[in-house]
This record gives structure tokens, sequence and C-alpha cells, in this order.
């Protein structure tokens, strides 16, 4: 079995109010079989045997579904990488000898917990002000039976894959949550159980990402680079279309 020793530059934090800075840790003898998380997961068992207080991150499933990990690794959400999250990367894409950056992710909207965690409830006060469909829409049989155009329904589940990670926002230097807004309302939107709310949806959820204090989209494409689900951002240009037109009917009602 392969070895790898590698060099770890960690950002510690102890919560939003103390200072945050860097600390070096040696991680020897790391499997190259291991995933970036089971190469954390290591390093901590040694902080923890020799008293220490391990390195707080988040996860969950490690397989790329709930959004849980939120890594910023050698300056890049997610890594370097494409189409993957953090807890699907794997320790072979290193060499023996790198040096590893290990950051949060940045932005004024997610305040830093502790280490690497931070706190995406914004996401969660986006989704409630519209993110959902009112009205009970039936069962799966009354769904299939809807006709809906192929070419909107699978724009609606390429937007639907969209898993909330939060990397969109920290690839912007804007800090814009366009992608993730125009993901969770494009999903909807599209389909007729979810069009004749969609002004109603529109609305909401731009006014509370503004009030969250996430940054305007300036067509950077940082977001759609680093999406671990590759979500377009065609569905950001539908959002400002479907935003204007809804802004307009507002005004004149
Ligand atoms: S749009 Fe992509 S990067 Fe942004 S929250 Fe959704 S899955 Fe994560
Ligand atoms: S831990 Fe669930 S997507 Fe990474």
């Amino acid at each position: 079995m392969s070895k790898l020793n590698l060099t770890l530059k960690v950002w510690r934090q102890k919560n939003a109010n103390e200072e945050g800075h860097i600390e070096t840790y040696d991680a020897k003898d790391i499997p190259i079989e291991a995933s970036f998380l089971e190469m954390l997961d290591i390093v901590n068992e040694r902080i923890l045997n020799d008293g220490g207080e391990p390195i707080h991150f988040d996860h969950d499933c490690r397989e790329g579904i709930c959004g849980q990990c939120s890594l910023t690794v050698n300056g890049i959400p997610h890594s370097k990488e494409r189409g993957i999250t953090v807890c699907q990367l794997h320790m072979r894409k290193f060499k023996s000898g790198d040096t590893i950056w290990i950051e949060p992710w940045r932005a004024k909207a997610f305040p830093l917990l502790r280490d690497l965690m931070v706190d995406r409830s914004a996401f969660d006060r986006i989704i409630a002000a519209g993110g959902y469909i009112d009205v009970r829409t039936g069962s799966a049989q009354d769904a299939n039976n809807l006709p809906i155009a192929k070419t909107k329904a699978d724009a609606s589940m390429d937007a639907a894959a969209c898993i909330g990670c939060g990397a969109c926002v920290a690839a912007c230097k804007n800090a814009s949550a366009m992608l993730f807004v125009s993901a969770k309302a494009a999903h909807l939107n599209l389909l007729p159980q979810g069009s004749p709310e969609k002004d109603r949806r529109v609305l909401g959820m731009v006014r509370q990402m503004d009030a969250e204090g996430f940054g305007n989209c300036t067509n950077l494409y940082e977001c759609e680079a680093v999406c671990p689900k590759e979500i377009s951002a065609e569905n950001i240009a539908r959002l400002n279309r479907d935003y204007a037109m809804a802004v307009t009917r507002e005004a004149l009602a």
C-alpha cells in the first residue's frame, strides 16, 4: 500500500469572535486510497492522541449527496477537481511532499462557527422565503400524467441537482448566491406544479438573498466552475428574466 507524507496548513479558529490563524501539521503515512476527509480523520486521531483539539469540519454523507462538506483546498472550494465535492476527493490526486492549504468557505453571509465550519443557515432562510410549492401536487402517478416538454423536464432536473453546499458563494469574489438561488427557483418554476407561484417565489427568494448580505452577480462564472453538480449559469439568466417580470407585474398590480 503506497503512503503519502504531506504538510497541511489548516485554518484554526475557536469561534467567530476570536482571531484565526494557519496551523501546520505533518500528515505522515497517509494511505493513497484514503479520501480527503479520511485523511483529516487520521490527522484528527493523532491530534486527539496527543491531547490536542481536533480540526472541526462539516461532513455527513461523504458521497457527494448532502452538501455538508465545505473545505477550500489550495484556494479552491471543493478543490481543483471538477464536478466533485471535497468528500469525493481522493488522496491519489496528491503526491508525497505536497503542502495542502485547507480553509473554510469565506463569505459575510456564512459566519464562521469553528475552524473549517461555517453557518450556512442563510440558505435555509432563502428556501423558506419561497423555495417550495404551497399546494398538494398529488402522487408520483399524478405527476406522471402531466405532459411536460422533455427540454423543460431536463432543465428542471438539472437544476434540482443543487445540493446547497455553498461552494458557488465561496468561489465568487462578490460572495453572490445567485447560482444557488437560481437553481432552487428554476427546478420549481419550470414545472407546471411550480409555475403558478413563480412570481411570489422569485421575489421572496431574491429579496431574502439580498437581506442575508450576499453580493451581486457580475458574471464571473467562478460559481459554475466550482459547482460539484455542474449547475449551469444559464439558470442565473433565467432568474434575472423571471425577477424582472415579477417586479413589473408587482408594480402594475
Ligand atoms: S449551485 Fe452548485 S455550488 Fe452552489 S450550492 Fe448548489 S451545488 Fe453547491
Ligand atoms: S459530505 Fe455529503 S456531499 Fe460531502
